[in-house]
């Protein structure tokens, strides 16, 4: 049999029987799923929390609402999009990662949901978390590291548009800025593609946003320039994580 005829012997049926299992869920975790990942660390309203890259908020309010423990939130580009709704418990920092304004030894963990990707200096932020965390504190990362599915000339693009670091998406140079900083691994769950699937399957997000990406490409000059690459750009990390090109890693650190 040639290999043509072989193939289409195959083909003919992807869209059958044998593969419809692979329409039923898996049951993907949301991204509360982190929410019971601090609590597992044994987070309470006696915590002193600190949200590193807290972006919008967010997740400072959600915690504080959770567990009534004490959020900072600590951000360099502090958003116009800070929810105006306050708590009692968040109070909003701007400042950078790489030298935090607090003082050694104040906080029982550090939150740290979705920034690691941008910073210049990942051991140096290590450091920092390790000094303002108390003897024994946790740190909660959720991040992004590239798989070997990524191609080079896409991976460009997409950090060049994302202002992200590239170095930061290597689970060795990512590992080895921990252990350089002192910091002790508690755990590493490679979570893919999970929570991605959720909004999918929730709310169609990751469809939505792929024929975002195809009218962008077909409406031409009026979505040319800096602003529509990095939103293509945005539209594209989450495509890229669906097909395993990056993958969430949920990371537990000891001081
Ligand atoms: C993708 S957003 C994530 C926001 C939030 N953690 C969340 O999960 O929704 C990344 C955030 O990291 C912040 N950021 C990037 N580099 C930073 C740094 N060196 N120090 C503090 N914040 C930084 C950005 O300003 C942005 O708000």
């Amino acid at each position: 049999m040639d290999r043509v005829t072989e193939l289409y012997e195959h083909l003919w049926s992807v869209h059958g029987d044998d593969y419809a299992e692979l329409d039923r869920s898996l049951a993907p975790r949301s991204p509360a799923m982190l929410y019971d990942v601090a609590a597992g660390l044994g987070l309470s309203a006696d915590s002193a929390v600190l949200d590193l890259g807290s972006g919008r908020g967010n997740h400072s309010l959600e915690l504080a609402r959770r567990f009534g423990c004490r959020v900072y939130g600590l951000d360099l580009a502090l958003s116009p999009l800070v929810r105006a709704e306050s708590h009692p418990r968040v109070a909003q920092v701007n400042a950078s990662a790489l030298e935090l304004p607090f003082k050694s030894g104040c906080f029982d963990l550090v939150w740290c949901r979705d920034m690691l990707v941008h910073v210049t200096d990942l051991k140096q932020v290590f450091l920092e978390c390790k000094r303002v965390l108390k003897p024994g504190g946790r740190m909660l990362i959720f991040a992004t590291w590239a798989t070997e599915l990524m191609e080079p000339a896409e991976a460009d693009r997409l950090y060049q548009a994302l202002a992200i670091v590239a170095r930061n998406l290597s689970p060795e140079y990512f590992q080895g800025a921990v252990e350089q900083a002192g910091l002790h691994t508690y755990s590493v769950e490679r979570i893919g593609s999970e929570l991605i699937e959720y909004y999918e399957e929730t709310d169609g997000r990751v469809s939505r946003e792929l024929l975002r990406i195809a009218r962008m490409r077909r409406a031409g000059a009026r979505f040319k320039g800096l602003r529509y690459e990095s939103a293509s750009a945005v539209y594209h990390w989450l495509v890229y994580l669906l097909l395993g090109k990056l993958e969430s890693v949920v990371i537990t650190l000891r001081k």
